[in-house]
């Protein structure tokens, strides 16, 4: 099976249950530092690209009180599929190239959350979103750090980092087509029941899992085992990337006046 069919595969395989992934605390979280990051105003026009099921989307629009939907642009109609279902939000299955490439339609702040790792040819990618964004518009990637700070067994750290670019790398690829850029590492902890995470890694709850057969997640989890025996409830840090990327630079001087 190639790369797209597996990506498509998993988020069929997990469309239905991904919202019951990750608590509402945890989500008010993280459109909170959205909010402020992408300095989200009524009257932005707003596109979240690789937007899966749209909660981000919707809690973003009610929150912020936006005058127009945001567009959730997905390629997975499984992911898409209850978007009906919420105010403000306005489904488009399509790839982010795809997207890029479209003749109408100029946005204000562009969010990619949870879905760079899954980008081929981002450079390429940057530079044509750059042209559907406003003046001033600013482009938000949240992602996870190579080495994630999520307690992953072994095999499924390492499956996470290979699959993931480095901050420096989307730094670059970002400044290189004209974005000036910002990085924020923001922490969220929590005390989860062990049961609870071991649950989530058997529910692929992230991409990384997919691969994994039932016996080798169970391996995973008796890997897990051996430091948690004693404990019935763990604690857990997710630390979250936030880089921004703001369109326009300001002139540079190379003298005082
Ligand atoms: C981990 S989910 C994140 C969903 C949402 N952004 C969130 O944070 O709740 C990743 C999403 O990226 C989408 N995706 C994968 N490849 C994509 C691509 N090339 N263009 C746009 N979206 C893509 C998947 O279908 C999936 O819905």
């Amino acid at each position: 099976m190639n790369k797209l069919n597996k990506i498509q595969q998993h988020y069929s395989s997990v469309s239905l249950t991904y919202n019951d992934f990750f608590s509402d605390s945890y989500r008010q979280w993280v459109v909170d530092l959205i909010i402020e990051s992408l300095a989200l105003r009524s009257d932005d026009i707003v596109a979240d690209i690789g937007g899966g099921t749209g909660l981000i989307s919707h809690l973003i629009f009610k929150r912020v009180r936006l005058k127009n939907e945001v567009l959730c642009v997905d390629p997975s109609d499984s992911m898409l599929a209850e978007i009906g279902r919420l105010k403000g939000v306005k489904p488009l299955c399509m790839d982010a190239h795809d997207f890029a490439e479209e003749k109408s339609g100029q946005y204000d702040k562009l969010l990619l959350k949870g879905m760079v790792h899954h980008l081929a040819d981002r450079i390429s990618l940057w530079n044509k979103l750059s042209e559907r964004m406003n003046e001033n518009g600013r482009l938000l990637i949240v992602t996870r750090p190579k080495i994630p700070s999520l307690p992953f067994f072994k095999a499924a750290l390492a499956s996470f980092s290979a699959g993931q670019p480095t901050s420096g790398l989307l730094v670059e690829e970002l400044e290189e087509t004209g974005f000036q850029t910002e990085v924020a590492v923001q922490s969220y902890s929590v005390y989860l029941e062990k049961r609870r995470w071991y649950h989530l890694l058997q529910s692929r709850f992230m991409s990384n899992l997919y691969d994994f057969t039932d016996d080798e997640i169970e391996e995973g989890i008796a890997e897990l085992e051996q430091m948690y025996f004693d404990k019935n409830v763990i604690k857990i840090r997710d630390d979250l990337l936030f880089i921004l990327g703001k369109k326009h630079r300001s002139e540079l001087s190379d003298s005082l006046i």
